[in-house]
């Protein structure tokens, strides 16, 4: 059993590329951010304790991760490849990573990571909005809904999310900088990273990663 990881800033389009691979590729999407604001929607002990780190765009202790991704890899493991959207994000989910592969017999492959400039990702999350009850993800410029501030799958209402704020937004713009960039070097010290410029339109960013997905092991 295979994994990769998206890797980018706030609002590099993790979320979004990953829906678009996983649908099309059978993927297993494992998003941290989504069972996290799953859980805070449940009300579940999970949810209450990483409510207020997420809200103001602080990272939820790592441990918290750590046992959560365990138990979706368990969960999974007949499914194909785990598309991880969010995580690792500090060197020492990483390393819990590694742990966790070696533990239920996954490999590593590929770690994509989204380049995208500042300015944009302010843009994009500024845009943003999702579904408050399944979640879906919209932009109110880029991705707009057919009919405004409703979302397109089940008709609800469309929110912003509370970590999309401006002051949360800076925030986690600099947590990114302090506690997720250095996994950069990390993941390409191991020969793992490929950068993917993800600035542009979405099909250009499935593109790139297209391109390298089937590229021979070794070329
Ligand atoms: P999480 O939900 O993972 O947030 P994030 O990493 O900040 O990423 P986003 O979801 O904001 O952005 P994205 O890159 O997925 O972009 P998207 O596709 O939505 O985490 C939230 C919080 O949970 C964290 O702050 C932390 O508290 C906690 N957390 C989660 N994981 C954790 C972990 N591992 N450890 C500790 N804490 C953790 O796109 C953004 C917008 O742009 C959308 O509106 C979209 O429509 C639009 N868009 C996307 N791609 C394009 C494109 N190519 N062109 C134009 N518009 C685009």
């Amino acid at each position: 059993m295979n994994a990769a990881v998206l890797l980018g800033g706030p609002g590099a389009g993790k979320g979004t590329l990953a829906g678009i691979l996983c649908e099309r590729s059978g993927w297993v999407h494992v998003s941290t951010g989504d069972i996290l604001r799953d859980a805070i929607r449940k009300k579940t002990d999970v949810g209450l304790k990483a409510r207020q780190f997420m809200d103001a765009g602080e990272l939820v202790p790592d441990q918290v991760i750590l046992e959560l991704i365990d138990a979706r890899i368990k969960e999974g493991q007949q499914d194909g490849l785990f598309l991880f959207d969010g995580f690792p994000r500090t060197v020492e989910q990483a390393a819990g990573l590694e742990h966790i592969c070696r533990k239920h017999g996954v490999t590593l492959s590929h770690v994509f990571c989204l380049n995208v400039d500042r300015s944009v990702l302010i843009q994009r999350l500024s845009g943003r909005r999702i579904c408050r009850t399944c979640g879906a993800v919209y932009h109110v410029v880029n991705m707009p809904p057919v009919r405004d501030g409703v979302c397109d799958v089940d008709g609800d209402e469309l929110i912003q999310r509370p970590d999309d704020r401006e002051e949360a937004v800076l925030n986690r713009l600099e947590v990114y900088q302090k506690q997720t960039a250095p996994l950069i070097s990390w993941y390409r010290e191991k020969g793992l990273l490929r950068d993917i410029d993800a600035g542009g339109a979405v099909e250009q960013t499935v593109s790139a990663v297209d391109t390298i997905l089937s590229e021979q092991p070794g070329s």
